[in-house]
Formats: structure tokens, sequence, C-alpha cells
């Protein structure tokens, strides 16, 4: 059984992911209408993604007694300067998210609810992976600068940007 301070906790996690996942809808249109294709599917899988960790979180929150709070959302800025901008935001973005799971760590342990706490690995985890990944873009946007043939090749090529890749360095 969650308690109130869990529950509610989960509940503003539930808003962020949410959130996340528009925030990348967003970015999947803004590739899309440029002509970005690969950086744009990249995009929708990102936003697809965040949908699956709210409804997890959505999940796990009723199945302990407690009830998902599905919130209005803020709506996304959808206007970037570069591709390189929008990339930044990403990973801006995933930091916040792993300081909210962080938090919410803390606060699991301080109630004592190692179920909860348990639970979050898994997103602690996904943080760590998903901020990997975002690192392994923008250093090959950095080695990209403004050559438009190495865009169109990190275009075609980000389909292939695994954790695994971005654990190898993953600049060739
Ligand atoms: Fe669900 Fe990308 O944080």
């Amino acid at each position: 059984m969650l308690s109130k301070t869990i529950e509610d906790v989960l509940n503003t996690q539930i808003k962020i992911e949410a959130e996340s996942s528009q925030i990348y809808l967003a970015m999947a249109c803004w590739a899309e209408v440029k002509g970005l294709e690969g950086v744009s599917n990249f995009m929708y899988a990102q936003s697809d993604e965040e949908r699956e960790h709210m409804l997890k979180l959505v999940k796990f929150v009723n199945e302990r007694g407690g009830h998902a709070k599905i919130s209005q959302l803020a709506e996304p800025s959808v206007d970037f300067i570069s591709f390189k901008a929008m990339f930044e935001k990403l990973l801006e973005h995933e930091i916040f998210v792993s300081q909210s799971i962080n938090e919410l760590v803390h606060i699991a342990l301080q109630e004592k609810d190692y179920a909860t706490h348990n639970f979050l690995q898994w997103y602690v985890a996904e943080q760590i992976e998903e901020e990997a990944v975002a690192r392994t873009i923008l250093d090959k946007i950095n080695l990209i600068g403004d050559d438009k043939g190495g865009l169109y090749l990190f275009d075609r090529d980000i389909a292939n940007i695994t954790v695994t890749s971005a654990s190898n360095t993953g600049l060739q």
C-alpha cells in the first residue's frame, strides 16, 4: 500500500514522463518538416518510450492501492535554432528527469517504502542509458559541425545509435 506522500510524488513523475513524451513528439515534428527523417524517427521512438515509462508508473500506482492521476500537460516549445540545440535540450531534459528520479528514490527510502524503491531501480538504470545516448549524439553533432554531408550521414545513421555504441564512445 502506497503512502499518500509516495502516491503524490509518483503522480508527479507520471506527469513528467507524459510531458517528456510530448516534448519528444514536438521534436519529431520539427525534424520531420525539416526533412530529417532519421532524426524524426528517433524522436518518435523516444516519445513512445516516454509513454511506456509513464504507463509503467500508472500501473504501479494503481496496483499498489493508489490512484494514478492523469494531468493536464504543458505545451512543449517547438522552435529550435538548430538540430544541435534540439539535442542539447533533449540532454538537458533527461538530466532533469534523472534528478527527479533520484529525488523519488530518496523519498522512497525516507518513507521506508522498499517496494517502490525496488521498482524505481529500473528508472535509475534507464536514465543512465538515456543520458549516455544523448551525450553520444551530441558528441557526433559536435564532430559534424555545419557540414551538410555530415548532417546527411548523421540523419541516416542515428537509427543505429544505441546504448552499446554510446558506451563504446561511438564516435566512428
Ligand atoms: Fe522517461 Fe527519458 O525519461
